[in-house]
């Protein structure tokens, strides 16, 4: 991990750009079609290092995927028969798929064995391992984090769970979990975040149902195999939607971008401190809604903001710092510990560079207070954490001096192609 990119600011803009598809969408896609016995085309998926981790986790359980014309088609091998895996499985660096597969793995009549990149050893499993215990999974961690060992059980049953901690992933892991028990199960949440599993699921005829706060699975259902189609990813939509507003006399467009209410809390927020940005040609594909975004230059006030709108925007939270400290007035953001067990300890490593760029902060262990001011530039490190690294690359477009971003490797892990469309819009970047 040893890729430097040093930007040189760039001019105005006025594009459009292409955004890859969604990430939390892709992963999802691929095991779902994975666990069924049946063909299904996934059309205009993430081939990114995390979703790329995720079919090589699936292919290992038994799936036939192949890749024709940048899209997949997947022949899966039922969950109820899945391959035991050869070799210890690999997540790389996608905690999403380790949490996600977990509630498959778990189930199983054979033992395994997930483990993952540097960053990923040192994230918190015991979410999703405590409520697995808790319905007869047998598994283990290193002292909370991976490797994660599972075990054969004769225990397990069909259950109710209510998810506290406001996680997707955990959600995921034990709807999947509750796919493969008999009877019916029920997931209750206490705040609500991306419903990409169940929308997907319903879209393809499984029997899930949302009633109020809670989901109810009825275990080892089929589903109607058909095409999914993937919108583009919101989360990397952000980092382009932001350049724009930050950029003096600068506009871009990003098209078929998923619109999913749990995930636009940036659109909300941003909107509140007066950014401009349209939202056009509003429509639902695959049932999730998708639309086309423009963003432009727009004078932005301070952000303040805590509570259930943070697991709306938690992914763009590195990008939303970056608003704080180019807009006048402090920036207070709160309930955001989440962000430390992320890829890397967001509220420190972007705080760090912050810091380094002549932008005074003040944090707790749950909050972050940015000053705004002048980006003077410098040499910051992203840590591996691939939202770090972009989240600098665009403050880099409005700096005085130059940024030099060190470890950005990981950029491939959701956004291939992030550096080239920085060039297209126009930055000068120089790799080393
Ligand atoms: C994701 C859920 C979120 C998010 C992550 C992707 C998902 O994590 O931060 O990037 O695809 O389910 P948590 O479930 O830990 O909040």
């Amino acid at each position: 991990m040893t890729q430097n990119i040093i930007i040189n600011g760039s001019d105005s803009f006025d594009f459009e750009v292409n955004i890859p598809a969604d990430k939390s969408i892709t992963h999802r896609a691929i095991i779902i079609a994975s666990m069924y016995e049946s063909k299904i085309r996934i059309i205009n998926p993430l081939l990114a290092d995390d979703c790329l981790s995720t079919i090589e986790v699936m292919r290992q359980l038994g799936a036939t995927i192949k890749e024709e014309d940048a899209n997949l088609i997947i022949m899966g091998k039922s969950y109820k028969n899945f391959s035991q895996p050869k070799e210890k499985i690999y997540a790389g660096n996608s905690g999403t798929l380790m949490r996600l597969v977990s509630g498959l793995l778990s189930m199983q009549d054979f033992s395994s064995e997930i483990y993952g990149d540097k960053s990923l050893m040192n994230r918190p499993m015991e979410r999703i391992c405590k409520p697995l215990r808790e319905i007869g999974c047998k598994l283990d961690t290193f002292n909370g984090s991976p490797p994660i060992k599972f075990y054969p059980s004769s225990e397990k049953k069909s259950f109710e769970y209510e998810n506290t901690l406001a996680s997707a992933q955990v959600k995921s892991c034990m709807i999947f979990a509750a796919i493969c028990l008999q009877g019916k199960s029920i997931i209750k949440e206490q705040i609500a975040t991306r419903d990409h599993t169940e929308r997907l699921l319903s879209y393809l005829d499984y029997p899930i149902k949302k009633v109020d706060n809670n989901i109810c699975i009825i275990g080892q259902g089929d589903i109607n195999p058909k095409e999914i189609k993937i919108p583009n990813d919101i989360s990397s939509a952000a980092f382009f939607i932001v350049a724009a507003l930050i950029k003096k006399n600068s506009r871009l467009t990003m098209k078929n971008i998923n619109y999913n209410d749990r995930r636009i809390g940036i659109i909300k927020v941003l909107k509140e401190i007066g950014a401009k940005i349209t939202i056009d040609n509003k429509r639902t594909e695959t049932n999730d809604t998708v639309v086309d975004i423009t963003s432009q230059y727009s004078q932005l006030e301070s952000v303040n903001i805590n509570g259930e709108i943070i697991s709306d925007l938690i992914d763009e939270l590195p990008i939303l710092f970056i608003v704080c400290a180019a807009c006048n007035g402090i920036s207070q953001i709160s309930n955001i510990e989440e962000l430390r067990y992320k890829e890397s300890d967001r509220i420190e490593s972007m705080e760090k560079g912050l810091n380094l760029l002549g932008i005074k902060t003040e944090s707790t262990q749950d909050s972050i207070k940015i000053h705004g001011g002048k980006l003077k530039g410098g040499i910051v490190d992203s840590c591996g954490d691939h939202r770090v690294a972009m989240a600098f690359s665009i403050a880099a477009l409005i700096s005085e001096k130059p940024i030099t971003i060190l470890n950005t490797k990981n950029i491939s892990t959701s956004f291939p192609n992030f550096l080239d469309l920085l060039i297209e819009i126009g930055a000068e970047l120089y790799e080393s």
